[in-house]
């Protein structure tokens, strides 16, 4: 039997007990497990190990190498992308061939196809979830020097990311990186956006029965005008006199606030006057998922974990001794506290009752749950008490109608 070359990133499988001497069509290897998928051109299947779930996608070895290579940079700048996890040549099949190469991703953990998100023609009361989640993925990118060339709803992957919908980029294939996009290239990247998700629209339309006119043609338009609002947002330069310095707190604090780490400030001065430029480097969106990592050792989305976040403040306001130590050691004592009476008990209850869906999701609906709850019976509701009547009710989400991501300057 023929055996592949095959390049493995650390800490993944070696994948050299699956049967590559045939095209992954004809597999029928007892690590094959059905995941639901988007619409694709190549064969996909997926394959379970001890280290977790992988995607195995065929292609032509020069497209291969060129999407593993891509997602391989591309991981070190951002993580809004599948990660890569190895890639594999057939060297005894033509390198034209489709099945001559293979790219192995890691499964994004609780991630779903658009499909499940589809109500009605569209995306019903999901829509502005689905726009923050298209534009704040394609500005991430941009930023981090991505061109997709191919940005469409299969090419995504989706993630309840607290009241928000936490997209992923799955498809490389078209991929280019960059040091810096220009103007043109983000531009050419966000108008390919809008042709695809024309298409894509007009397809679940008729998918559901309804008529061309009543797709929802819109949507990559509307998450161009987010985009661009964001973007600006995200690059604009502040001008301020040398005695306002405290502007610049305020910026840092509303990137912040959008959960963007800012990685480097710049200050010029404006020609002879009194007046400084100032120009702030953002890094990804992970300002609250940095510091739940940080001061709990938690891994979450960046609106879980800044709901989380809350919480954790929440009780240690609530239940901190009075006088009680506000040294980082007492703080870090409430943090242990908190993640062992309230963290770790409840999600391994929603692990336990819900094993289908992220503990830490399942989390983040009960704060939701609980927040409605006392802010209906206008005061504070006991946690136990609380999760319990989350549990009662069928452990509900977020209402989509009721959650949106979108930069102030939209309100
Ligand atoms: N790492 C992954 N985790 C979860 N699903 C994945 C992953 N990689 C691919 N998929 C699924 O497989 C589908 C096809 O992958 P894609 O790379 O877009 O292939 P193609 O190049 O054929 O379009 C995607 O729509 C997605 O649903
Ligand atoms: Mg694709």
């Amino acid at each position: 039997m023929p055996v592949p070359q095959i390049h493995i990133r650390p800490g993944h499988p070696d994948f050299l007990d699956l049967p590559w001497d045939r095209p992954i069509s004809r597999w029928s290897d007892p690590r094959l497990v059905d995941m639901p998928t988007g619409i694709h051109r190549h064969p996909v299947v997926f394959v379970a190990y001890e280290e977790g779930v992988y995607a195995i996608k065929e292609l032509p070895v020069r497209l291969a190498t060129h999407e593993f290579e891509t997602l391989r940079a591309l991981s070190e700048r951002t993580n809004r992308s599948a990660r890569p996890a190895g890639l594999v040549v057939r060297s005894w099949i033509d390198p034209g061939e489709e099945c001559s190469g293979a790219v192995i991703t890691r499964f994004v953990d609780y991630a779903f196809p658009y499909r499940e998100l589809v109500s009605g023609g569209g995306f019903g009361s999901r829509r502005t979830q689905m726009l923050d989640a298209f534009a704040g993925l394609l500005v991430e990118l941009h930023l981090s020097g991505c061109f997709w060339g191919d940005c469409s709803l299969s090419n995504v992957l989706y993630r309840y990311d607290a009241g928000a919908i936490e997209a992923v980029m799955v498809d490389a294939e078209t991929s280019r990186l960059h040091d810096e996009l220009t103007r043109g290239q983000r531009y050419e990247d966000l108008d390919i956006m809008q042709v695809n998700l024309a298409g894509d629209m007009a397809d679940i339309a008729a998918s559901q029965g309804y008529d061309l006119d009543e797709a929802d043609l819109e949507l990559g338009f509307d998450i161009t005008d987010r985009y661009r609002l964001l973007w600006k947002e995200l690059t604009a330069d502040l001008v301020i006199r040398a005695d306002e310095r405290y502007r610049i707190r305020e910026r840092i604090r509303r990137l912040n606030d959008l959960g963007f780490a800012v990685d480097d400030v710049d200050m010029t001065p404006e020609g002879s006057s009194q007046r400084v430029r100032i120009s702030v480097r953002v890094g990804g969106r992970t300002f609250h998922s940095q510091r739940l990592r940080e001061i709990a050792g938690i891994d979450a989305s960046e609106n879980q974990a800044r709901q989380i976040l809350s919480d954790v403040a929440y009780h240690e306001a609530k239940y901190g001794e009075r006088g009680e130590d506000r040294s980082p050691t007492g703080k870090a004592v409430a943090t242990m506290r908190w993640r062992m009476t309230q963290f770790e008990p409840f999600t391994n209850r929603i692990a336990h009752l819900r094993p289908d869906i992220d503990p830490i999701q399942g989390y983040c609906d009960y704060l939701n749950f609980r927040y409605n709850l006392a802010t209906e019976r206008q005061q504070d509701v006991d946690s136990d008490q609380a999760f319990e009547e989350w549990i009662d009710a069928g452990m509900p989400g977020f209402d989509p109608e009721l959650t949106s991501q979108e930069p102030e300057t939209l309100r």
